[in-house]
């Protein structure tokens, strides 16, 4: 007989983003989450468009339910994030000077953190800090703290973090970076150039989340990516997996086939991965494929229903679930 490659989960932390909204309504869904996690993250809730409708407003509804049904069920939460180009209400388009954005970055990070010190064990503390760009390489990316304090916005970020929850896991975390593509060699030259300039000025920083929303269709560059892990791990910095799924509306209809290479997809991308370090946490982005955020951005054109999750959407194990 022959021996049993031992299984990841067990080993390394599970978990997944959930919709905290349908918590108290969708039971399979709960119990889903329940069964297979140890670690959840809202899909939202902690983005800043969620929790800040206005200036003078926190709302911490959601993520102080999810944190609750986390705890109730013997799981932690991964807080998703503090400093993001993205899902940001209009009124921080009038934060107009450098001093005016550092006051709200710093009062945002210190009141959102604050709350939940010591019970958020991990923060997603910036997300998406690199921007590439066609025939000139990768930058910081812009949003409103990049163009008024520059990467500056970076460090202020995670000092403030830091002091805050010194107990924390503090993560950058980013998208597109393990396969064979220009764009995604110069988004891992630029991310570890982030990363060295951070660690050599002493900024508080523990790991790097490696996002894994794989294009299903593209193969893992497995050396390339094995490389960065490399020079993550030499820099004493930790990796963790934060929204792994596969994109799978160029891949086959048929069903079978199709999770089949989804799971062989994501299971190339955790090798390479954890041939050189073992990642502290592995997260899906969602359960099942009931609820994804995979169809706003990438529907099938035979409008067949996508399949990037470990389960299906009546929540039953599909492959993929195999290898994580
Ligand atoms: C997505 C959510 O899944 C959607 O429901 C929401 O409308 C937009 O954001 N990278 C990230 C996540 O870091 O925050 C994004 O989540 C998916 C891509």
């Amino acid at each position: 007989p022959t021996a049993k490659a031992a299984p990841v989960r067990g080993v390394i932390p599970y978990g997944a983003a959930v919709r905290t909204d349908l918590l108290d309504t969708e039971f399979d869904y709960k119990a889903a989450i329940v069964d297979h996690c140890q670690l959840v993250v809202g899909e939202g809730g902690l983005k800043w468009f969620d929790l800040r409708p206005s200036e003078d407003q926190f709302v911490f509804d959601q993520p102080d339910r999810l944190i609750d049904f986390a705890h109730q069920n013997g799981m932690q939460m991964r807080g998703h994030t503090l400093a993001w180009y993205g899902a940001m209400p209009d009124w921080t388009q009038t934060i107009a000077s450098p001093a005016q954005a550092e006051r709200e970055l710093v009062h945002h990070i210190t009141t959102v953190v604050g709350r939940y010190q010591g019970r958020i064990p991990s923060w997603d503390v910036v997300n998406e800090a690199i921007a590439e760009h066609p025939e000139r390489g990768a930058t910081i990316r812009g949003s409103i703290w990049q163009e008024r304090l520059g990467k500056r916005y970076i460090e202020l970020a995670l000092r403030t973090a830091a002091d805050v929850d010194p107990s924390a896991q503090l993560v950058i975390n980013d998208y597109n970076i393990e396969n064979p593509t220009q764009q995604c060699r110069d988004r891992r030259q630029a991310l570890l150039d982030l990363l060295r300039d951070l660690k050599d000025r002493d900024v508080p920083l523990h790991a790097v989340g490696i996002q894994g929303h794989l294009p299903g269709d593209m193969e893992i560059e497995k050396e390339g990516l094995s490389k960065f892990v490399e020079a993550v791990k030499e820099m004493q910095l930790e990796v963790l997996v934060t929204e792994l799924d596969v994109i799978d509306n160029k891949l086959p209809a048929r069903e079978y086939d199709r999770d089949q290479i989804v799971a062989a997809r994501a299971g190339d991308f955790l090798k390479a991965i954890s041939d050189v370090a073992r990642p502290s946490a592995i997260l899906t982005w969602g359960i099942t494929d009931r609820y994804t955020w995979v169809p706003m951005w990438f529907k099938r054109d035979d409008g067949k229903p996508n399949r990037p999750l470990p389960l299906d959407a009546g929540c039953r194990p599909k492959a993929l679930m195999k290898v994580i």
